[in-house]
């Protein structure tokens, strides 16, 4: 049963988001778009979401007087990034300020050996791990998980930074080496024949799914998501149960997502959640009749959950820099891009990149995945990301 109530604000009522990056960008598109104030929070000066709100109040994610700031400024506050101070936000809503989802269930997120253990707990199907807190608590540990795993960071990580894949017994002191000195588990390596995500929302009146994407990762990097991801509808649903239960756990408001991997018998384990909207979701923006950005000013201002449904298939890859690039940056070939029909270009306004670093995404329709997939690779190979 869900204890929280979320008063309706109407525009051009206040919303506060901690975080300035692209999430909370395409977050700021879709508030602004829809008559409300936003102010963002962030350390960096012109922050992606800070170029496009009202407001960016510049300063760190530890700064008590930053979230004290956002509170009077806003009627409600959400976040674009789980690495934030959850005692600051505990804070400002001890002190009266609403916050989706709440620093509780932001609290269990965003450690995510609390997080797995959480889900070990509940009997959700998700890889072995344990915590190890030496280098031999390691070594054992490789030992009892087949000799194929991976180190994580219990906390902090993003885009596979705070992971370190173990192939063999020579990688172990490298792996302990270069994470040790954080807190760290040890996690069993899937043999996956797909990783799959989906976007949940969570209202007072229900909760929503939309479909589910099909991720392709280079180097823990998110590459590609294909939608819909091409699985069974029996899978699907064992996706939808377990979502669902998750989600319920929490006993809060907002925009979820979870990732998942896809076992030779179609074993459906759960990988992480995320507590916002996610990469893996940027199809919803055209992909979608409610993106997922919509869908959480919908969820924090009191209104109804727009609709999920799934215009056309689609496939979106993410604007990476490469690997010449390091620093101010060019994007060229826009013109080219642009010929091709249904193809939706992002870019998020960092005035730097390097290798690996997302800059902008693009969306693009087709008739069948297979057809905009193929059609996405053709747009993404007439741009250039090139050193200013
Ligand atoms: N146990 C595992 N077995 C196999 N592959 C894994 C495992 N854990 C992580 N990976 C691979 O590494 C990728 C990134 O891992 P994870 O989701 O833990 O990192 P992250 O940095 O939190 O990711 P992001 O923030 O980009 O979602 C996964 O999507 C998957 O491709
Ligand atoms: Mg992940």
């Amino acid at each position: 049963m869900i204890n929280r109530e979320i008063d309706k604000l109407f525009p051009s009522g206040s919303i506060g988001v901690v975080g300035g990056g692209q999430l909370g960008r395409m977050f700021v598109f879709e508030a602004k778009r829809m008559g409300y104030h936003v102010v963002v929070l962030d350390p960096k000066p012109n922050s992606p979401a800070g170029q496009v709100a009202d407001e960016q109040i510049v300063a760190g994610f530890d700064e008590i007087w930053a979230y004290r700031e956002l509170a009077r400024k806003t009627d409600i506050i959400t976040f674009e990034f789980e690495h934030i101070n959850v005692n600051l936000l505990a804070t400002i809503e001890k002190e009266g300020c609403k916050v989706i989802p709440s620093s509780k269930t932001l609290e269990v997120i965003q450690n995510k050996y609390i997080q797995k253990s959480m889900l070990r707990k509940m009997g959700v199907k998700i890889p072995e791990f344990s915590k190890v807190n030496s280098l031999d608590d390691l070594k054992k540990e490789f030992e009892c998980l087949s000799q194929q795993a991976i180190l994580k960071s219990c906390t902090n990580g993003y885009d596979g930074k705070g992971n370190y894949m173990i192939k063999n017994e020579d990688d172990l002191e490298k792996a302990y080496q270069l994470l040790g000195e954080q807190e760290v588990f040890v996690e069993e390596l899937i043999d996956f024949i797909m990783e799959v995500s989906i976007v949940v929302v969570k209202n007072n009146s229900g909760i929503s799914f939309y479909p589910v994407a099909e991720n392709e990762h280079h180097d823990s990097i998110l590459i590609k998501s294909l939608i819909p991801a091409s699985l069974p509808d029996e899978v699907i649903n064992k996706i939808h149960a377990v979502s669902e239960k998750i989600i319920e756990e929490f006993d809060d408001f907002g925009i979820y997502c979870i990732e998942f991997f896809i076992d030779n018998d179609y074993e459906v384990l759960v990988n992480e959640i995320a507590p916002r909207p996610h990469n893996s979701g940027h199809y919803t923006i055209e992909g979608c009749i409610t993106s997922q950005f919509e869908q959480l000013v919908r969820v924090i201002c009191g209104m109804p959950i727009g609709s999920t449904k799934l215009r056309m298939p689609c496939a979106m890859y993410n604007i990476l820099g490469n690997q010449g690039v390091d620093g101010e940056y060019e994007v060229s070939g826009l013109d080219a891009l642009l010929t091709i029909p249904d193809c939706h270009f992002h870019l998020y306004g960092k005035p730097n990149t390097n290798y690996l670093k997302k800059i902008g995404h693009i969306t693009v329709f087709g008739e069948t995945v297979v057809a905009a997939d193929d059609k996405a690779r053709v747009a993404l190979q007439s741009i250039s990301i090139t050193q200013k």
